[in-house]
């Protein structure tokens, strides 16, 4: 019996206190892009799904871990120490739920998302992938999880559906569980006009889906209108390219893997010609660094009652 079967075997014997109440999803037939990206055709998210955008979402991984100096926002040590299940909404490569079921082995960590990005199956028996559609609600019982992450939904979420998104998330947290949201916004400090242009041409994109990310400065706000309390919320504020040291040309690099990607849909969508959009593309690591562009990036967590 290959290694790979013989996991998949111990895995179904795990003691896990949760298993979908749904059926999973499965990857749609391949939806390709003008860009030759595949793009779900049944969800709003606009980011492509192909290899690259794996290694992005890796890269913007270390990034993430790199900023806020380790994996979670929320007070949650002690608690993963002792056990616990996790839910990671979202999880793209599944990195971030891999690197807490290694550091908290007695925790047991799901990892959901539309995409099955993962590609192999983790060696990990502490760590499961579900596939499925948020909007369409979680497979999973109420009260299954002790902390729900979600991290980066923003370009997936229409602004309306937000409220109900986080209701969901709670629905399955535990009484006295943590929710913990990451999410990045449109807003920066210090723009030249290219950078004022693709902002202005995203905010475009994102508006024929609904989508709003100019509010995620809110999702502290989010939590507390869904009844969370201990809520703690932080915007930090990152440089953006060579001027800001090593962070800066992270997201730097980060950006201009992921921007120019947009390039399909302002063309489609928009109308924008492919010369327009490229001369603003190649104007845009200047810039940064001649007005010293800065980012916000928005984390927020909060407990759920433990007399619910
Ligand atoms: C920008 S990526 C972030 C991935 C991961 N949270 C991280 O921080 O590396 C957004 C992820 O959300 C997933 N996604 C988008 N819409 C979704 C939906 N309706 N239901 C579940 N997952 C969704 C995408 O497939 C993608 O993996």
């Amino acid at each position: 019996m290959g290694l790979f079967h013989f996991l998949r075997r111990k895995k179904q014997h795990l003691p896990f206190s949760w298993e979908p109440t749904m059926p999973v999803l499965t990857t749609p037939s391949d939806e390709v892009g003008v860009d030759a990206r595949r793009r779900r055709p049944d969800v709003p998210y606009l980011l492509p799904y192909d290899e690259q955008e794996r290694q992005r979402l890796d890269f913007q991984h270390f990034l993430l871990r790199l900023v806020l100096s380790g994996n979670c926002f929320a007070p949650v040590h002690d608690l993963l120490c002792r056990g616990g299940n996790v839910l990671d909404v979202g999880c793209g490569t599944g990195k971030w739920g891999q690197e807490l079921a290694t550091a908290y082995p007695k925790a047991h960590v799901a990892g959901f998302d539309v995409e099955d990005m993962q590609r192999t199956a983790s060696p990990l028996l502490n760590y499961q992938f579900y596939q499925g559609n948020i909007l369409n609600g979680l497979p999973f019982a109420s009260h299954t999880f002790d902390y729900v992450h979600q991290r980066l939904l923003v370009a997936g979420i229409p602004l309306d559906t937000w409220p109900w998104v986080v209701a969901e998330l709670r629905r399955v947290t535990r009484p006295g569980g943590w929710i913990e949201l990451v999410e990045m916004g449109t807003t920066f400090h210090h723009v030249g006009p290219a950078t004022q242009q693709w902002i202005a041409w995203w905010r475009a994109i994102s508006a024929l889906r609904g989508i709003d990310a100019s509010k995620m400065s809110q999702i502290g706000l989010l939590l507390k209108q869904a009844g969370l309390w201990n809520i703690r919320a932080e915007t930090k504020t990152l440089p953006v390219g060579s001027w800001g040291g090593r962070i800066g040309k992270l997201l730097a690099q980060d950006m201009l893997s992921g921007w120019p990607r947009t390039r399909p849909l302002a063309q489609t969508w928009l109308g924008v010609p492919a010369e327009a959009f490229e001369r603003v593309m190649s104007q845009l690591e200047t810039e940064w660094n001649s007005y010293h562009t800065s980012y916000e990036l928005y984390l927020a967590c909060g407990q759920v009652g433990s007399h619910e």
